[in-house]
């Protein structure tokens, strides 16, 4: 091949590289450029018969320059592609995340809410807050210190028996434990109150409470209370029947009432349990209230001067009362849940009616 049919076979070569549409073409190009018959390679070989070796010279470096022509414009080529390939396979493998969010109206994808316990401390959080009550939380493991011998509930004390209760094994035997009700929230205020004077006190405790019960439709070992606390100078047991009834309306309705009847906690004195009108038959009489139309719903009472000598607060000066009751009860009787149980087996079938 002379030299002017190799300079217009690198033309045609480099006019087909700028062609290529895919690396896959420049490889075939290329291979076919370094192929033993390819134009170049023959005008190489032929270079053996020029004799002059001034002119083989020069040729020889003809024919590389053509090469390197060739070589360099696939180079370039194949740089160009494979920045638009990448492009491409880019735009391809997105993720449109604007198209699933739109599509969520006609794609079945619902939003998840807060569980119906959670709800439920919230609307009670809301209701003690209307009426003045500062909401507070406490520590669920306990010493048996506050969470029984400050509630003058000493070691061996009979009234123990009413919470089974789960003890921690730190060591020593029967130190500490979950704590069986929000009652000890009850010292640890106290306490702080004595230590920066901050008597009075109009405080809702929420929280989370253990007691070694198998669960049934009624009891769970893991369930909720809220503890109220009061503490100020001239407080009655008429406050606090007036505290519990409005509590009970506030919350359940004003058609559902409250009344107390006597009982015994070792931290109160007197003490009562507070039943609110069954909220399934409005107080006609029904198999959940044993036909008498009240369900229990907690327990309250004067704050025993038991206590207020364990926390060193003068109970000639100051009077109080305390009451606590069950927020999963309170949302079993708000919403009519047969069996508690439903609240802790996640059926999400149950979770998604409230
Ligand atoms: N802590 C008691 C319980 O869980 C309920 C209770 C009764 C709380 C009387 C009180 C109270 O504050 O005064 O069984």
């Amino acid at each position: 091949m002379s030299e002017i049919d190799l300079q217009d076979h690198v033309d045609l070569v480099i006019a087909e590289v700028a062609r290529a549409e895919h690396s896959r073409d420049l490889d075939a190009i290329e291979s076919a450029h370094k192929a033993k018959n390819s134009p170049v390679l023959a005008a190489r070989r032929a270079l053996g018969a020029v004799t002059d070796e001034e002119q083989r010279r020069e040729l020889g470096r003809r024919i590389q320059g053509c090469s390197d022509a060739i070589t360099a414009a696939i180079a370039a080529r194949r740089e160009e592609l494979s920045a638009i390939e990448r492009e491409a396979s880019l735009a391809s493998d997105a993720l449109d995340l604007t198209e699933v969010l739109s599509s969520a109206g006609s794609f079945p994808s619902r939003r998840g809410h807060a569980h119906v316990v959670s709800k439920t401390r919230a609307s009670l959080e809301d209701v003690f807050v209307a009426m003045g009550f500062t909401i507070k939380e406490g520590p669920e493991v306990e010493t048996d210190w506050y969470n029984f011998e400050a509630l003058n509930l000493p070691p061996g004390h009979p009234a123990r028996d009413m919470y089974d209760t789960m003890y921690l094994d730190l060591g020593e035997a029967e130190t500490v434990l979950m704590r069986t009700h929000t009652s000890p929230m009850q010292i640890h205020l106290l306490e702080e109150a004595v230590a920066d004077q901050s008597l009075p006190l109009h405080v809702a405790i929420p929280g989370r409470c253990y007691r070694l019960d198998t669960p049934d439709a009624r009891h769970l070992p893991v369930f909720h209370q809220v503890e109220g606390l009061v503490v100020d100078k001239g407080i009655t047991f008429g406050d606090l029947a007036g505290v519990i009834e409005t509590f009970t309306a506030a919350y359940f309705g004003p058609d559902i009432h409250s009344r107390l009847r006597p009982a015994y906690f070792p931290f109160t004195e007197p003490s009562a349990e507070f039943e609110i009108t069954c909220t399934i038959c409005r107080g006609e009489g029904c198999r959940t209230c044993s036909k008498t139309g009240w369900i229990e719903l907690g327990g309250c009472g004067m704050i025993d001067p038991a206590v207020f000598d364990a926390v060193g607060i003068d109970a000639t000066e100051w009077s109080g009362f305390a009451f606590g009751f069950g927020i999963d009860r309170c949302a079993q009787m708000r919403h009519s849940i047969a069996d508690m149980r439903a609240l802790i087996e996640n059926d999400l079938r149950f979770s998604r009616q409230f």
